[in-house]
């Protein structure tokens, strides 16, 4: 059975300081509370990778970038590359956030160069897609779904997918307050599994972790978690005040190990 990852994406939020002091939070929890199915994950702005890493080195949580260059080295001003994300140690990127994909336009096919940068350096990218209000009330979403991961993941393979994680995030979710049912989560997450499974194949297909994303909160993270194809969220405003983080956290340790 699949774990459970509680990933904070933290964005453009959080100063050195208040990034420290969380981290130092979260690893005195941890000591006490961490669960061996319960991967908490965090993802602050580039400058305090570094810092976040070596405060919760002693602890099982991750740190992760929140993006990453599409090219390899060179003169890319204001970019960070995969390989400078490795010599930090860190192991996992957000990849392809509808953030990224509204305001910086990326596409499809740059994600998928992201995706590879990545993979090159033994990262685990967290790719993120999902539709939009507009896109869903048009009944497009599952066209969108597998358009999103078919130009993403075009002409990759995987290893035994450990080394890929999918976060379904509904833009209309996002920062609004208004979460998916978890039956529209679910619907979406077995549709991404089933075409993984046909893509890879099924084995890989039940090791890849799909994360739900879009206004999860210790309020409604029990019935999200409780869905069979939901590992985990990808969780931006909840993910900010500690004690909403540990308190998540301690709900996905209650359903580990239980056959959600
Ligand atoms: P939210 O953000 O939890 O604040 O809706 C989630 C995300 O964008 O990853």
């Amino acid at each position: 059975m699949r774990s459970i990852i509680i990933a904070g994406n933290w964005k453009m939020n959080k100063d050195a300081g208040q990034t420290s002091e969380f981290c130092r939070q979260l690893a005195s929890f941890l000591k006490e509370h961490s669960h061996p199915r319960v991967t908490a994950l965090l993802a602050p702005v580039y400058p305090f990778l570094a810092q976040a890493r070596e405060i919760l080195e002693s602890t099982p949580a991750l740190v992760a970038a929140q993006d990453v260059s599409a090219r390899e080295q060179g003169a890319f001003t204001g970019e960070v590359a995969a390989f400078q994300l490795a010599s930090l140690n860190i192991r996992h990127c957000i990849v392809g956030h509808s953030e990224r994909r509204q305001y910086h336009l990326e596409s499809d096919a740059l994600i998928r160069e992201k995706l590879i940068r990545l993979r090159e350096q033994g990262i685990t990218p967290i790719l993120c897609i999902g539709e939009t209000l507009a896109q869903r009330e048009a009944g497009e979403t599952e066209g969108l779904i597998v358009s999103q991961l078919e130009g993403a993941l075009q002409g990759l393979e995987l290893d035994a997918g450990e080394d890929l994680v999918i976060a379904y995030e509904p833009v209309w979710a996002i920062g609004t307050g208004v979460t998916a049912t978890a039956q529209q989560a679910q619907e979406a997450h077995a549709l991404i599994r089933a075409w993984l499974s046909q893509r890879f194949n099924p084995a890989t297909a039940q090791r890849i972790h799909l994360l739900y994303g879009g206004s999860v909160k210790p309020g409604n993270i029990a019935e999200l978690l409780s869905c069979a194809d939901i590992d985990g969220g990808l969780i931006g405003g909840a993910s900010l005040k500690i004690e909403d983080y540990q308190a998540m956290y301690a709900t996905a340790a209650g359903l580990a190990g239980t056959a959600r």
